[in-house]
């Protein structure tokens, strides 16, 4: 699926950007004292130096609030016109964790709902609020990418356990025309369901639930088979990038920031590679963050831009991939905004 706007269209623009990391931090050396790896496995490997774990008690529409409070006063706004909040952790199964976060956030009884495409789920979140807005159903939306994933880790299983940190990026759109700065641009999205069991969590689902044969313990843990999903994130994002890039008319040398969701510093290279941008344009904040899932792409664009490595007026492209198998991409021209984080 694809949409373009027209530079006269209304349009969703980017009016402030917020990000929560929960205080702990842990590092490939901790994870090296319990499991089978090392410091210098996961860094050669990943390119992940640490990672940010929720202590215990903490849920996601914890993290989701601090981010959500922080992108609404970057906005200098108070109120929205819907939340919708894309995560793999909700804090239960029933009901959504949107509607509990817009309430904490003191926005009253706005629309507000999850959306789940696993690590697609902010640029899934951001094309949602964005059609909200071009339909002028909403003004403004505020859009979260939040997760703990730590709470969904098996604690022995090294090919996940030293991936995945917890976070919350959100950001507030507005409504405006597609010439302003800020405007997203476009969205390339797509999914292929045909292979859910390269990233899955087999159990706790109805699937699991109406199948008479009691579940390992294991089966409840996040699971990912690594090699394979790994050569279809390359691909995936390549494929939505260029068509995206094609639609909107930029080239691939004319972006100065690619911003591609933090899940190993080689796939970031070898996407950069294939829409032959330049390597030190595709952003990485993996080193500190790990991969974060549905927070991952706020949280880079904030560290970006703290960074001095997005500036106003850059032609930022964004691109994730995650479970489902789900993708997207979307694009837009830096703005001036405020972006507030928590470190
Ligand atoms: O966020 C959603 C999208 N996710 C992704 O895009 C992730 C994509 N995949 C990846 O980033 C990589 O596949 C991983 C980082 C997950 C794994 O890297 P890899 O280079 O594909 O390693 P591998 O799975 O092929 O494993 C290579 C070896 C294996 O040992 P043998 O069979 O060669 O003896 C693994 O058992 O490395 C071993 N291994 C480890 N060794 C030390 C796997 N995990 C670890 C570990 N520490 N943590």
């Amino acid at each position: 699926m694809s949409t373009t706007l027209q530079s006269q269209q209304r349009a969703a623009v980017l009016k402030g950007l917020g990000t929560f990391l929960p205080e702990r931090v842990v590092t490939n050396e901790e994870l090296s004292q319990r499991l089978e790896t090392s410091d210098e496995w996961i860094r050669s490997r990943t390119g992940i130096g640490q990672r940010h774990w929720a202590s215990p008690g903490t849920a996601t529409s914890d993290l989701a609030v601090e981010a959500g409070a922080r992108a609404l006063k970057a906005a200098g706004c108070q109120s929205v016109d819907a939340v919708v909040l894309a995560t793999t952790t909700p804090d239960h199964p029933c009901p959504a964790t949107a509607p509990a976060v817009a309430a904490r956030l003191g926005l009253g009884t706005v629309p507000a709902f999850d959306v789940g495409a696993v690590c697609a789920g902010f640029v899934y979140a951001a094309a949602t609020a964005s059609s909200l807005i071009v339909a002028g159903v909403a003004e403004r939306v505020l859009v979260i990418g939040a997760e703990t994933y730590s709470t969904i880790l098996n604690p022995e299983d090294r090919t996940t356990s030293v991936i995945f940190g917890d976070g919350a990026g959100a950001m507030v759109l507005q409504a405006g025309t597609a010439r302003e700065a800020g405007a997203l641009l476009g969205f390339d999205l797509g999914s292929d369901g045909s292979l859910p069991g390269l990233i899955s969590i087999p159990a706790g689902g109805s699937r699991q639930k109406s199948d008479p044969t009691p579940p390992d313990p294991s089966d409840f843990y996040f699971t990912m088979q690594g090699k394979q999903v790994f050569a279809h994130a390359v691909n995936k994002m390549g494929d939505s990038c260029a068509a995206l890039l094609e639609r909107i008319g930029w080239s691939a040398q004319s972006v100065d920031r690619l911003v591609g969701h933090q899940a190993n510093v080689r796939i970031l290279h070898a996407l950069a590679d294939l829409l032959g941008v330049e390597r030190a344009r595709a952003f990485v904040n993996l080193d500190r963050v790990g991969n974060t899932s549905a927070a991952s792409i706020p949280l880079a664009l904030a560290d970006a831009v703290e960074d001095g490595e997005i500036r106003a007026g850059d032609r930022v492209v964004m691109s994730a991939f995650g479970g489902g198998l789900a993708w997207g991409s979307t694009a837009l021209l830096w703005p001036e905004i405020n972006v507030i984080t928590s470190h």
